[in-house]
């Protein structure tokens, strides 16, 4: 009758044939490095980026917008190419939302100047009359908060050393400081006098909704 007829071996084996299956299962994949797919034309986000993505987060934009264009005819043409795995390797948490009271944004990078977004993020209203997106001009009166960026760019371990991320900080103040600065008028009109020469919160919201989507657009022009 076999292994069958003799219980104290059944279980015995039962035991060992488990043990394997929970071996594979539960701590194979804790040595593996990442089961996220990873290409290398998708680039982590930089200091402020992260920073702009943070008060995004902290401001619920998620609530109103995804971050998932769906392999769908009707999306494709609206939004643009849809939405890749791997392009979310470096968003923890990632922001795909579920709700859609404003449109996507998974691929709003690059499609307007940086000047829209200032005037759109101060009065929505001033850029479409019925829009429902609540005004975010205060963001501009707020000095970016960048003291945890080394902490926060360690922890979800971009590689950037903590020289890079000095140098990202003060890359993107100058360029949005200079005066050869091509959003300088839109940026004046809604940041107060006394902090148009440092980094605001709208800064880096705006840095982070422009790179939504821009590796994909660059790997579609080829470059
Ligand atoms: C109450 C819902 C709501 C919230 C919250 C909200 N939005 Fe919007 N958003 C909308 C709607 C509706 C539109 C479309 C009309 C418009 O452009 O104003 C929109 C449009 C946009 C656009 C233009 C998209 C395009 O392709 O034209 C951007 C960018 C944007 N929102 C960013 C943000 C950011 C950043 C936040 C958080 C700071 C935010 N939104 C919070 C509802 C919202």
């Amino acid at each position: 009758m076999g292994v069958y007829s003799k219980p104290v071996v059944f279980a015995i084996l039962s035991a060992v044939v488990i043990l394997i299956g929970t071996v594979v299962t539960v701590f194979i994949p804790m040595l593996m490095p990442s089961t996220q797919p990873v290409s290398g034309y998708v680039k982590p986000y930089t200091a402020v980026e992260l920073e702009g993505r943070d008060i995004y987060i902290r401001e619920g934009c998620n609530n109103c917008h995804t971050q998932t264009v769906r392999p769908l005819r009707t999306e494709v043409l609206r939004y643009g190419e849809y939405s890749k795995p791997e392009e979310f390797a470096y968003d923890r948490p990632f922001l795909w939302g579920s709700r859609r009271t404003g449109p996507d944004l998974n691929r709003v990078g690059g499609k307007y100047p940086d000047s829209w977004h200032y005037k759109h993020m101060a009065d929505p209203q001033s850029m479409f009359g019925k829009s429902n997106m609540p005004p975010y001009a205060w963001m501009a009166q707020n000095r970016l908060d960048t003291r945890y960026s080394v902490k926060k760019i360690r922890i979800l371990d971009y590689g950037y050393t903590e020289e890079e991320v000095a140098a990202q900080i003060a890359d993107y103040r100058a360029k949005v400081t200079s005066p050869s600065y091509n959003s300088k008028r839109a940026r004046n009109g809604v940041t107060p006098k006394e902090l148009q020469n440092e980094l605001t919160e709208m800064d880096a919201v705006i840095a982070y909704l422009q790179k939504l989507g821009r590796d994909v657009k660059k790997l579609e022009a080829g470059n």
